[in-house]
């Protein structure tokens, strides 16, 4: 199959796997996720691609249950139209000053909220979720310790401003599966950099299958990046989410190719 193991090795731009979308790597204004749904959040915009949808709707049944306080939806899935009138409203607000609109509003098509994987969220009954109030409500907190038990991650976090370009936004989440959420909870980094390291465990893989070099423990790729444990097995990191283009005999190719990975990992 061409470009199987390319595939592999660039999750970057997978939307079934770790796509990345941000003001240097921007998706296409033509990009609509396949199997978007509106998610049970009350609130507006509410859409999530369905198993990002399911994540959100646990999560929230989690947050009412562990604290009494109800998850809101402020933005879930934006189409590039949308986020348009978002970033001309918010230059519109400052005056014109680009650098002070792209602090925290994404110009089209560098966006998360395109990709239908994010959600900005926030606690029924608080007045200004988009501001310091959700970070410091119960909710906020709460998000804050426990949404990698869904596959979620605080993609904005304090400390990150030159990494993902953006201030801290404590209601920005973004789904990427449990195993990778829970991996990053353990060691905290941004997606741009949690990215370098999946990529050279899996290119690593690659060339080991194909006799490259001599086939390394997963265990030893992770201590040699100075992390304390394997990054999640790769049959965990797929998502098992509609792919956009539905081709069946890929599907194929996908599956054996992760019985090779498994196959070697355990060898
Ligand atoms: N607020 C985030 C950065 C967005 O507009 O996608
Ligand atoms: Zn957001």
């Amino acid at each position: 199959m061409i470009g199987q193991p390319l595939t592999e090795v660039t999750p970057q731009h997978n939307p079934d796997d770790l796509l990345l979308v941000n003001r240097n790597w921007p998706i296409s204004g033509e990009y609509v996720p396949a199997d978007l749904r509106v998610t049970e959040i009350p609130g507006q915009v509410r859409k999530l691609r369905a198993e990002a949808a399911a994540a959100m709707e646990e999560m929230a049944a989690a947050l009412r249950k562990e604290t009494g306080k109800r998850l809101i939806s402020v933005s879930g899935y934006r189409p590039y139209d949308k986020q348009s009138r978002i970033y001309a409203r918010k230059l519109k607000k400052v005056g014109g000053v680009e650098a002070l609109a792209d602090e925290y509003v994404a110009r089209p098509g560098t966006s998360e909220h395109q990709t239908g994987l994010t959600m900005d969220v926030g606690e029924r009954g608080v007045e200004d979720n988009l501001g310091d109030a959700f970070g410091e409500s119960v909710s906020g907190h709460w998000v804050r310790d426990n949404a990698w038990r869904f596959g979620f991650i605080l993609r904005y976090q304090k400390g990150w401003e030159d990494v993902t370009g953006y201030e801290y936004e404590p209601w920005h989440l973004r789904y990427v599966g449990r195993a990778h959420a829970a991996y990053l909870h353990e060691h905290p980094m941004p997606l741009e950099e949690y990215l370098l390291l999946v990529r050279e465990e899996r290119l690593l893989r690659v060339l080991a299958r194909r006799g490259m070099t001599q086939a390394e423990e997963p265990e030893e790729t992770a201590e040699a990046a100075g992390t304390e444990e394997a990054l999640p097995a790769i049959e965990d990191e797929l998502p098992a989410m509609e792919t956009v283009e539905t081709d069946d005999d890929q599907g194929g190719e996908d599956a054996a190719s992760l019985r090779d990975l498994r196959a070697l990992r355990s060898a």
